[in-house]
């Protein structure tokens, strides 16, 4: 059976687009198959993981538990979509690196993510709110340590 094609207007990492869509997408594999941004991942696919977050109008959401069509409006921000002040690498993706808070790196653009969305809400945010915001965000490598001096250096280059 043929899915309904939507007609979908957002901004997508700073551009507005118009898409024909499939209406039974997520907004996970319109990220990943549509667009071909592929920074975000996906894990779980169950809202476990945090692996596919994106910032959508600002905040962090589990693209695979949203459909694409709820976007229509709004704004989307995925990893490519983050930068810093000057157009180069974004302060968390800065610190990261510094940090050596990054193995397979499957986990870390969610992560970042995650950071960037508390970090947007709350500039000053303490080592247990960092901790309390990144609570969603599985790491099967790193041990998190290096995850959140990375966030918590980041705080003062933004
Ligand atoms: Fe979406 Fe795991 S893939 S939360
Ligand atoms: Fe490998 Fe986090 S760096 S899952």
């Amino acid at each position: 059976m043929l899915n309904a094609i939507f007609k979908l207007k957002c901004t997508v990492n700073g551009v507005k687009i118009e898409r024909d869509l499939d209406s039974s997408r997520t907004l996970l594999e319109f990220i990943r198959v549509d667009l071909g941004l592929k920074g975000t991942k996906e894990g779980c696919g169950e809202g476990e993981c945090g692996s596919c977050l994106v910032l959508v109008d600002g905040k962090a959401v589990n693209s695979c538990l949203m459909m694409a069509v709820q976007l229509q409006g709004r704004e989307l921000t995925t990893i490519e979509g983050l930068k810093g002040r000057e157009g180069g690498l974004h302060p968390l993706q800065k610190t990261f690196m510094e940090e050596g808070a990054v193995q397979c790196g499957f986990c870390i653009p969610g992560a970042i993510i995650a950071a960037e969305a508390l970090l947007r809400e709350n500039p000053r945010a303490t080592s247990e709110d960092i901790k309390r915001g990144l609570t969603g965000n599985f790491c099967r490598c790193t041990g998190y340590e290096k995850i959140l001096s990375a966030v918590e250096k980041s705080k003062s280059c933004r």
